[in-house]
């Protein structure tokens, strides 16, 4: 190596053994060996050399690249010992400083109500049982008494998986009705909660997916009276107190007769913007099931009978919070989700 390149290195080490830091070391480094560094420089300057000198030019040039790499990678070492030690011995460690804060984080406000409903559900005897998202046509319309072609299918804006056409998004909960009517020896009764997919241009009051509770009683000579008395105990666990209902008849191919069930509202007396000055809510659908369902999930109409409802969670979480749209719930924006 030439005295001009041995006092180059001589610097490089100097100048290396000077680092106390990694990212000081990081500097030194790209000075000498980065792509526009000293070492890039002397290789740039070799095809202006004579021919004769060429070979020798590149050889020194790439020995000052390796042993300045050979130093940082020495010094290196040494840094993070240092630092190793410095940790052991406790140097630097303030055992009196208050510890870092730690943000905490809350369940969604969707998680919270489940939870809820799912304890005071199972403390009225229901099993809570889970379905798949993406399940079968058959179990998600044909089972519930929609066969292909029913009208009822418009109503459910559903998302078809790529194949054959057999397996869609669930548009609904309901489908876990026969699934358990098939897995379980009656009488039971059973909530599933879960998220739902429907194909829908999304707006304050519709989004593509959303979350429902189905529940399910299978046993003998259930009547009305039945769906009733649960509903009611259903509106105290959520509202934390006895709320007048009403039936009205409502359309489900699953259940017969079905109805739409209506709550006093919660939150005045005399009308308020949250029942659009009815003093009624629209709490849930509901039915005693249709025995063409109870024969899909093996069950004989004329020994057993059931009572299913669909409660949405999602809008009875807008309802508990005053959420003006249905697309804060799943936007996750902390801005929104720190609030609960
Ligand atoms: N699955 C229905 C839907 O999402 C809601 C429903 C209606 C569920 C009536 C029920 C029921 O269990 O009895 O449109």
């Amino acid at each position: 190596m030439s005295q001009d390149l041995e006092a180059t290195l001589a610097e490089a080490k100097q100048k290396i053994l000077a680092c106390e830091s990694a990212h000081a070391l990081k500097d030194i480094e790209r000075i000498y060996v980065g792509k526009k560094g000293v070492v890039a420089g002397l290789l740039a300057k070799i095809p202006g050399l004579p021919a004769a000198q060429r070979r020798d030019a590149g050889k020194t040039a790439n020995q000052l690249k390796q042993a300045v790499l050979q130093a940082v990678t020495a010094r290196q070492g040494e840094l993070a010992s240092s630092e190793i030690e410095a940790q052991r011995s406790g140097a630097g460690f303030d055992a009196t400083l208050p510890p870092g804060r730690t943000v905490r984080g809350s369940l969604h406000p969707i998680t919270q109500v489940t939870r809820e409903l799912e304890d005071l559900f199972q403390s009225m005897g229901y099993q809570v049982l889970d379905g798949p998202e993406v399940e079968l046509d058959y179990y998600n319309f044909e089972a519930l008494n929609i066969p292909a072609n029913h009208p009822a299918r418009d109503s459910h804006d559903t998302f078809f998986c790529e194949g054959d056409g057999h397996l869609v998004m669930r548009t609904h909960t309901s489908p876990v009705q026969v699934r358990a009517m098939e897995r379980l020896e009656p009488p039971y009764r059973i909530v599933v909660p879960g998220k739902c997919f429907r194909q829908e241009t999304t707006d304050a009051s519709h989004d593509h997916t959303f979350h429902q509770m189905e529940g399910l009683v299978v046993d003998k000579d259930i009547s009305v009276a039945h769906l009733i008395g649960a509903m009611k105990t259903l509106l105290r666990g959520i509202f934390g107190r006895d709320l007048e209902v009403r039936l009205r008849p409502g359309y489900f191919p699953f259940v017969e007769p079905g109805f739409e069930l209506d709550a006093r509202c919660p939150f005045c007396d005399s009308g308020c913007s949250v029942c659009k000055r009815t003093t009624w809510i629209e709490l849930l659908p509901c039915g005693l099931v249709h025995p063409n369902v109870l024969r899909a999930g093996g069950l004989d109409p004329d020994e057993w009978g059931g009572f299913a409802f669909g409660l949405g969670l999602s809008r009875l979480v807008m309802l508990r919070h005053g959420i003006d749209d249905v697309r804060h719930l799943l936007g996750c924006d902390l801005r929104f989700l720190e609030q609960f």
